[in-house]
């Protein structure tokens, strides 16, 4: 089955797919990592994102449209989840007619909630692993050595948009453009909500359960 993870930055939309996608062997499509990928190689695309993304603003539909749909028909037999796409209406539509071309759905629709105070905690204290990506938090999940990576000792950063100014534009921006989203797929079937403001642990298995209940 095919699965959509959306919510506001910092949600934990990154961790739990990730976990999801390792635990089930569906395909995580991350978009805001192809993007930083794209930045980080310079290919046309990355150099015509890179503003945007540091401005905490959406990158241009056209281009994010087309990557993810590289990414997807990559291989057409996996199932994939996809976190962080689409993030507003036209992006969905777009997203509707891909599928349609290509002759695949989605299963679940996941929308996943938290109050902004704990966005705003998760965002600031979030370091990420240079050479593998996985994400850890300051607090929540701290490294067990300062500024390295348990899973590959790769050195951890933070992201240029977790500064405190372009997280506060990245909700604005989460508000004007992703969160009409919700009434978009709301009444769709697969659509679920889930409380995403618990322990990883507990949102986890609250994810599990909207997918594969
Ligand atoms: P993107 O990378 O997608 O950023 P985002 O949506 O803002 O989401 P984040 O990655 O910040 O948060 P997340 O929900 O994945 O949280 P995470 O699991 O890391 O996009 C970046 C940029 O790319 C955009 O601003 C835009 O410019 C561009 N872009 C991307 N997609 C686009 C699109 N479709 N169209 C146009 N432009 C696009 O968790 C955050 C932290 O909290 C971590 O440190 C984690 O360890 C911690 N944490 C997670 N869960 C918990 C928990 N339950 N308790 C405590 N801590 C937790
Ligand atoms: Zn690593």
């Amino acid at each position: 089955m095919n699965v959509i993870l959306f919510g506001p930055p910092g949600v934990g939309k990154g961790t739990q797919g990730e976990k999801l996608a390792g635990e089930t062997g569906i395909k995580h499509l991350a978009m805001g990592d192809i993007l930083r990928t794209a930045v980080r190689e310079a290919t046309d695309a990355g150099i015509a994102a890179r503003a945007y993304m540091d401005a905490g603003k959406l990158v241009p539909d056209e281009l994010v449209v087309a990557m993810i749909e590289d990414s997807i028909i990559e291989d057409l037999s996996q199932n994939f989840l996809l976190d962080g796409f689409p993030r507003n209406v036209a992006q969905a539509e777009a997203l509707n007619q891909m599928l349609s071309r290509h002759g695949l759905s989605i299963g679940r629709t996941v929308f996943m909630d938290a109050p902004e105070d704990s966005l705003l905690e998760r965002l600031s204290g979030r370091l990420i692993c240079k050479a593998c990506g996985f994400g850890f938090h300051r607090q929540y999940s701290p490294p067990s050595k300062s500024g390295i990576c348990d899973r590959c000792g790769g050195e951890l950063y933070q992201r240029d948009d977790d500064r405190e100014d372009v997280i506060a534009h990245r909700l604005e921006v989460y508000k004007e453009q992703t969160a009409p989203l919700l009434d978009y797929y709301r009444h769709k079937a697969g659509f679920r909500m889930i409380d995403a403001s618990g322990e990883m642990e507990t949102v986890y298995a609250a994810l599990k359960e909207a997918v594969e209940g």
